[in-house]
């Protein structure tokens, strides 16, 4: 039959208007199936997807299982230092081959011990043809390899390409190192000892509540106790590769705010540019369709928002700290205070998400179109008409 459009031409019209008068995404946008799985084919599959963080498998034979709306891919470390993706399917009988973070030498399925190299080239068919008969006739196992997807690299974001078919990653995230290479030095950063600095949850909501509710600085002194509004407070607006916010506060307004200075006194370095100038630059941004790069005064995180259905979805981040700040003892208690305190930001944004959440059925069925704050939420505007653009330009 006719697959229903996710979006009607009055969704769209109502979305398009300027951000005062415009009217969000609806209801069944946040847990319909039908509108899911639109998502995963033109949002997830068609463009470039944050995946993984090379940090993750720094030695040759690293592998680790990722699962993102619905597609199931290995991330792996080679020899001669690269990284490959590959559809997590065996060739013989679909069985997952990866389940857990590990290191191999050959990628081998559990089921009938099909083995592949870590260049996904099908190695050994172990009996496949009877007892000590690991070769068939006619059998060519150079036609078996493992499925590759498009992958790259940006800072320590492993990216995916589902589908083949985007721009150049180099070109699609022209834009984002246009934006926040000129004030970052990345070159500086380190990512944080694994014991530290890393977050992994669950969300029982969409993923689209997560990336609203960190897209916009609204909320803070509502949700966020320790938060104030930033008086200087600038939309960031990259088209259909960003949407996000930057602020500049001073240095010790920054402390306090990114949670630089630990209890005993001892403080994470800045980056040069904020010593030099006195100001503390913050630039968020949130690469469509799942990615979000923090920018902060004295560190960098990056976090993945990956669908795992509907309404639920995996959040992971990584933290990465100037030089030795990243690694040394001293900074320690710096570094678990940081993430602690992250940890509790997310804790006090999780009540309100799962409420939304949980209202988006009785929202649709009232027809209850949400608003935007012109001044806090054009961001927020911005990436919903990215998602509706992706979603209708592929009807
Ligand atoms: S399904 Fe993998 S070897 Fe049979
Ligand atoms: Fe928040």
């Amino acid at each position: 039959g006719l697959e229903a459009e996710p979006l009607s031409a009055h969704d769209i019209e109502r979305l398009d208007r300027s951000t005062n008068l415009a009217e969000g995404l609806p209801g069944r946008a946040y847990y319909d199936p039908a509108f899911y799985e639109a998502e995963r084919k033109h949002i997830f599959a068609a463009g470039w997807v944050g995946v993984g963080f090379a940090s993750d498998i720094p030695n040759a034979g690293d592998v680790v299982p990722v699962s993102v709306a619905g597609y199931e891919l290995i991330l792996v470390r080679l020899k001669d230092g690269g990284i490959k993706c590959y559809h997590n399917i065996c060739r013989h009988r679909g069985m997952k081959l990866v389940k857990d973070k590990g290191n191999v030498r050959t990628i081998r399925c559990s089921y009938h011990c099909w083995t592949y190299g870590l260049e996904g080239n099908l190695l050994a068919t172990p009996a496949i043809a009877g007892v000590n008969q690991n070769n068939a006739e006619d059998f060519d196992l150079s036609e078996l390899s493992l499925i590759e997807v498009r992958s790259g690299q940006y800072f320590d974001i492993i990216f995916a390409n589902i589908d083949g078919k985007a721009v150049e990653l180099e070109t699609f995230l022209k834009p984002v190192r246009e934006r926040v290479e000129g004030i970052f030095d990345f070159s500086l950063l380190k990512p944080a000892d694994p014991a530290t600095g890393r977050g992994s949850r669950d969300f029982a909501v969409n993923w689209k509540i997560v990336l609203e509710g960190g897209i916009e600085d609204y909320h803070l002194p509502f949700v966020h106790k320790a938060f104030d509004h930033s008086k200087d407070y600038t939309s960031e607006i990259g088209g259909e590769v960003y949407s996000g916010f930057s602020s500049r506060r001073s240095l010790a307004e920054a402390q306090k705010r990114y949670a630089t200075k630990a209890s005993d006194g001892n403080a994470l370095p800045f980056f040069p540019v904020v010593e030099e100038t006195g100001v503390a630059h913050a630039v968020i941004l949130f690469i469509f369709p799942a990615t979000i790069l923090t920018c902060t005064p004295s560190y960098v995180s990056a976090s993945l928002q990956l669908p795992r259905g509907p309404t639920l979805t995996h959040y992971t981040s990584r933290t990465y700290f100037i030089g030795d700040a990243a690694t040394a003892p001293e900074f320690k208690k710096l570094r678990d205070e940081n993430t602690i305190y992250w940890k509790q930001v997310l804790d006090e944004d999780d009540g309100p998400w799962t409420q939304v959440q949980a209202m988006a059925p009785i929202r649709e069925e009232l027809n209850l179109p949400s608003r935007f704050s012109p001044h806090w939420e054009v961001a927020l505007h911005n990436f919903q008409k990215t998602v509706a653009a992706k979603l209708n330009s592929a009807q």
